[in-house]
């Protein structure tokens, strides 16, 4: 007889056939690093996160390397914002100190963890776009070479991958060439290829300070309705030379997800954005869901519908947990 309750019997038995399991290896948190110094700065809107300055990162390096999680993805908050977001793409800027001071810290560590550099504008801009602006517009091609000149400054400085998230058109060809013709070509680019418009940004936006001042990220950004385009947008950072592909935000897009594992051919991440974990700390606060359970649960998701790589503000916690076998 047909009893498919069979395999459930025991967790031992459950365990055996469980087709899909997080790998703590494979994620990786979302670092805020603010321009000063003696900072650790609380996120309201995200419990547990925190903007820190370079010379506090040593503690959430070490927490890095203790979880065993693959690493971390950096943004910037510098120190002035101007028109043309000059802070990202600074020598000396905030996220080159950043990668200098981790990659000093790991080498002392005797450690490895892999350092990944958000390259955008709009933490940088008084305007808060991704982009420069003209006539109150996003000017795709303006905006190109000053995300090659961040991207390479994020390489000189020790970064182990770029990942380009303002989502301007030949973003990925341009910080290709500019990588390639410095003499860094073994540096990886990670397009946030399929990034939506979305309102589960908004506790980043409060933590980056990077919210737009006028109008939204629609003229950039995807329409959420929007699934075949998507697939464009995935092939087109795959042609441009994209090495590892990106679905942004996760919960609410893991029909993308399972799409584009279906599409590519390359590693392929998803962002476990700031509104999803904030969700889920608020209704955690309250005592209305489990959170080790509900975060389980949303992280096994993203690896079930295909994900490589998880970015995700859990990934500490959920390492802990799995540590511990909770
Ligand atoms: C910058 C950027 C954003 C996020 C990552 N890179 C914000 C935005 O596009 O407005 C969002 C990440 C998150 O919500 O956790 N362009």
């Amino acid at each position: 007889m047909q009893r498919l309750r069979r395999l459930r019997r025991t967790a031992a038995l459950r365990g055996a056939v469980a087709e899909t399991h997080i790998c703590k290896q494979k994620l990786i948190y979302p670092v805020f690093v603010v321009w000063g110094e003696g900072k650790k700065e609380a996120v309201e809107s995200m419990p547990g996160v925190f903007r820190y300055s370079v010379d506090r990162l040593g503690e959430v390096a070490d927490a890095v390397l203790d979880a065993g999680i693959a690493g971390v993805m950096l943004f910037g908050i510098p120190k002035e914002k101007d028109e043309t977001g000059s802070g990202a793409y600074a020598e000396d800027g905030v996220v080159p100190q950043a990668v200098r001071f981790l990659r000093a810290h790991c080498a002392r560590r005797g450690r490895e963890m892999l350092i990944v550099a958000d390259v955008c504008l709009c933490e940088y801009t008084a305007h808060g776009h991704c982009g420069v602006l003209r006539d109150g517009r996003v000017e795709n091609d303006a905006s190109l070479p000053l995300h090659a000149k961040a991207a390479l400054a994020y390489a000189k400085a020790g970064a182990d991958m770029v990942a380009p998230s303002s989502m301007m058109d030949g973003v990925v060809a341009a910080i290709r060439a500019a990588l390639d013709n410095a003499g860094y070509p073994h540096i990886p680019v990670m397009g946030y290829s399929a990034k939506f418009a979305s309102a589960f940004y908004g506790p980043f936006r409060d933590a980056a300070d990077s919210a737009p001042q006028t109008g939204d990220r629609q003229s950039y950004q995807m329409d959420f309705r929007n699934g075949r385009e998507a697939l464009r947008e995935l092939a087109a950072d795959e042609e441009e030379g994209a090495d590892i592909l990106m679905v942004k935000p996760a919960l609410a897009f893991l029909d993308i997800i399972k799409e584009a594992r279906a599409h590519t051919l390359l590693p392929l991440c998803v962002y476990n954005v700031s509104g999803e974990y904030a969700m889920v700390k608020a209704a955690a606060a309250k005592g209305w869901l489990d959170e080790r359970r509900i975060v389980k649960e949303i992280l096994t998701a993203f690896f079930r519908a295909g994900a490589d790589l998880v970015i995700t503000y859990h990934a500490l916690d959920a390492a802990a947990w799995e540590e511990k076998g909770v």
